[in-house]
């Protein structure tokens, strides 16, 4: 079947009450409006055309990865009707099809309800994707007639009592017969409550030429919820959620509270991994196998390897961890941070732009930006490296096996050879030779019996 769609985002979403145009606000950390492009993108339609109007530019540029799109512009908001009307030049009316016009804010929708709702149409008759609402307020109401068939979609606003009862409810996604598309469409009129062209009046005017309005009914409410204020979108970010919890559950993760896990982005992760409360994973996170993350960590842009520990409060992003490493508690890697196999950050180390190699550790305390690290190092508590002079940035390098004292500060650029030893407090300013010990600490001297002063009085 040859299939369009339209998707309608022209609209401002006065409610949500935000200088954020409504189809941009996020579910799972992207505009609703992507989910949206990308349900429908695996239907493999024709063509796909947004209307966009309200902050247009600001929409088209949320969306740029998505270059399949075609775009047209409804300037005044008139309705859902008058919306679909900009779309037609983009769209071949003479051929058979169908064509899918869905409201902008349904992110939930599954293709294959549309791969459905296109065959229940078949490209001569209008099928109306319809559910059956615990609470069908604001939503437009099914009328049926005896055989079934639908007769008309009243609008919330235009429902007498009797039609506010019904349940089914209208979920904002039609297909329509292309060849029925533009002579159905200028038929509209805005004779109603709100003074719009709706497209729902479809519906009469198919029933006015004899033509059968069929009703496809799915069962999940939400899949279709439309998110008109702030209260929907927080509703429906958890049904996302929830979503994306029980696929990695299904894929053996063990989560430790389902309600407690966020991803704003794509996940893959291998056997026997551990997800404590309040993880959040943005962007593209891999992880391997048997890696453990303790709770309220952030990890964004990251791959994780083997047998990893991320403890408790740490944040991570684009870096690359190697296997067997540990991280945290409260530990900070900024981007193109590297961890190599068996390497350790500690507490309240940050680490920036820097390889920390195999078997390393940076266990406490430390600032290491623009360093690159050997293997078999230990890098004492409070060493920083100072990478920054004001204006440019520096490296450090330290050799394998070589020993950092404690509280160090290595003024960068600077390289400090294999097997050296820099001694607690050092400030080095120079390049230290391997295999040598350095220190720059002020010799230590102590005087006997030193008398306190007292406090002499008026
Ligand atoms: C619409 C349907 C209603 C249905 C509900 C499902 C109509 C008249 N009503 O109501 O039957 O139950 O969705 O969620 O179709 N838009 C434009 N241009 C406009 C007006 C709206 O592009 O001139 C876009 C909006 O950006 C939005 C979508 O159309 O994405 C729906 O508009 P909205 O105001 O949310 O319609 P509802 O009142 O929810
Ligand atoms: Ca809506």
């Amino acid at each position: 079947m040859r299939t369009s769609v339209i998707i309608l985002a022209a609209g401002k979403g006065s409610r949500m009450k935000s200088d954020l145009p409504k189809v941009l606000q996020p579910i799972g950390g992207q505009p609703m409006l992507h989910h949206l492009v990308r349900a429908t993108k695996k239907i493999q339609p024709k063509e796909s055309i947004i209307v966009h109007g309200h902050k247009g530019d600001a929409v088209k540029k949320a969306m740029d990865c998505h270059n399949h799109l075609k775009w047209v512009e409804q300037r005044e908001q008139l309705g859902t009707g008058d919306a679909v009307k900009y779309a037609l030049p983009h769209i071949n009316t003479d051929l058979k099809g169908v064509c899918l016009v869905l409201v902008g804010d349904i992110p939930l929708i599954r293709p294959s309800t549309l791969q459905a709702l296109a065959e229940v149409s078949g490209g001569d008759r209008l099928a109306v994707l319809t559910v059956k609402a615990k609470d069908p307020k604001g939503y437009g109401r099914i009328v049926k007639n005896k055989e079934g068939l639908i007769t008309a979609i009243v609008e919330e606003k235009d429902a007498t009592e009797e039609q506010k009862k019904i349940t089914e409810v209208n979920t904002g996604v039609l297909a329509i017969p292309t060849q029925d598309l533009k002579h159905w469409l200028s038929k509209l009129d805005n004779n109603n409550a709100q003074e719009e062209y709706y497209l729902t009046d479809l519906v009469e005017i198919a029933n006015h030429e004899r033509r059968r309005v069929v009703s496809f009914c799915i069962k999940d409410e939400k899949e279709v919820a439309g998110i008109n204020d702030k209260k929907q979108l927080s509703e429906i970010e958890r049904e996302f959620q929830y979503r994306k919890a029980s696929k990695l559950l299904n894929e053996g993760v063990t989560i430790v509270d389902a309600h407690r896990l966020d991803i704003r982005g794509q996940v893959s992760v291998g056997r026997d991994v551990y997800l404590d409360i309040n993880t959040v994973l943005k962007g593209n996170v891999k992880i391997g196998n048997n890696v453990h993350i303790e709770p309220n960590c952030i990890i964004e842009n990251t791959v994780i390897g083997d047998n990893v520990i991320i403890k408790a409060n740490s944040m991570i992003e684009q870096s690359k961890i190697a296997a067997n490493s540990q991280i945290g508690p409260f530990a900070r890697l900024r981007p193109e941070t590297v961890l190599e196999e068996g390497s350790k950050i500690g507490n309240f180390v940050e680490v920036k732009k820097s390889t920390i190699g195999r078997e390393s550790k940076v266990n406490h305390l430390s600032y290491i930006g623009d360093a690159r690290i050997g293997g078999n190092v230990n890098v004492g508590a409070g060493t920083i490296t100072c990478n920054y002079d004001g204006v440019n940035k520096s490296p450090t390098i330290i050799d394998d096996h070589a020993f950092i004292g404690s509280n160090s500060s290595l003024v960068a650029p600077v390289t400090i050879g294999s097997k050296a030893t820099v001694g607690a407090g050092s400030v080095v300013t120079k390049d230290v030779p391997q295999d040598s010990l350095t220190l720059t600490r002020a010799k230590q001297t102590s005087i006997d019996n030193w008398q306190r002063p007292t406090n002499k009085g008026d």
